[in-house]
């Protein structure tokens, strides 16, 4: 496993995503993918699997510290008011006095940047967060997250070969953040791709697998593949025993020139 060090925090650059797993699969495949070596584990509050991600890991047999556990508070929990007890129902159904990492899920445009990163840094001072974040965050809005002094370590976002996101990762790099990929293996559209695969057939690996590697090979990026099924979770796994070449990293780059953006809800903000 590669692990990213970034301000002092140390997480496996290959995670594990549980948007769209309800209860059963939460646990099941938190439970499996902790059982195959993975040890960065991505839930949120709007992904209702809070209480059986906690239970899979207390399941597990994995001591709690050797797992970098991250939620996001949602949008509708951003206020002043909301925002605290939100994340003390989280860590409740969790069954853990803390979290690794504590994102903003989403910005909300009915409640300043100033507010929520107040909360957010109060949920790190309280120990209900070991390090904070953001998510969907653009350079502009990370503008106004830096300018509150808040000391975040990742933004998440959507990042994957067929969408390009050179603005956003530049900025992060500039400013010693990490890029957190979010639907990266494009939700499995990389799964045909001609490039992925002829790359891939050199190593015996697949158009995921390719995909992965060529995102972990980046310079402070992590990334938190999904599935539902122990056999594509394990093959996500078994990323560590090549590296591709300057060259076919570039070949992968090119891909971006298609800029196809899978998630964009109503209330996402102007993206860069
Ligand atoms: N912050 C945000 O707003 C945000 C938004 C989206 C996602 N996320 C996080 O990022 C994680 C990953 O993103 P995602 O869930 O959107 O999509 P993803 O990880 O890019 O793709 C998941 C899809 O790929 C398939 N898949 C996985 N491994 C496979 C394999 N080896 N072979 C074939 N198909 C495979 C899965 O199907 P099977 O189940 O059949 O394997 C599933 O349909 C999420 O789970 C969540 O934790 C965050």
């Amino acid at each position: 496993m590669k692990d990213i060090k970034i301000k002092g925090a140390t997480i496996p650059a290959l995670g594990f995503g549980t948007f769209q797993l309800d209860s059963e699969a939460a646990n099941h495949m938190v439970k499996a993918a902790l059982n195959e070596g993975y040890r960065h584990i991505d839930t949120a509050q709007m992904y209702k699997n809070e209480e059986s991600v906690g239970k899979a890991i207390r399941e597990s047999g994995v001591p709690r510290s050797d797992v970098f556990l991250t939620t996001k508070v949602m949008p509708g929990n951003l206020s002043k008011k909301d925002f605290l007890p939100s994340v003390e129902e989280s860590l409740q159904k969790l069954g853990s006095e803390y979290v690794d990492l504590l994102l903003i899920h989403w910005p909300n445009a009915e409640v300043p940047v100033e507010e929520y990163m107040g909360e957010l840094v109060k949920a790190q001072e309280k120990g209900y967060t070991k390090y904070i974040g953001v998510s969907n965050h653009t350079t502009a809005l990370l503008d106004k997250v830096l300018a509150t002094g808040a000391d975040i370590i990742t933004d998440q976002v959507e990042y994957h070969p067929f969408i390009n996101q050179d603005k956003l990762h530049h900025y992060l790099l500039e400013h010693d953040l990490s890029l957190t990929a979010y639907s990266p293996i494009a939700q499995g559209k990389v799964m045909g791709n001609s490039t992925l695969k002829s790359i891939g057939d050199k190593y015996n690996k697949n158009e995921i697998q390719v995909t992965l590697r060529w995102l972990i090979q980046q310079e402070a990026v992590l990334a938190i593949p999904r599935s539902s099924k122990e056999q594509h979770m394990k093959s996500n796994f078994n990323i560590f025993d090549f590296e591709l070449t300057p060259d076919e990293m570039q070949q992968i780059d090119a891909l971006k020139q298609e800029n196809k953006r899978l998630i964009n809800p109503s209330w996402a903000p102007e993206w860069d």
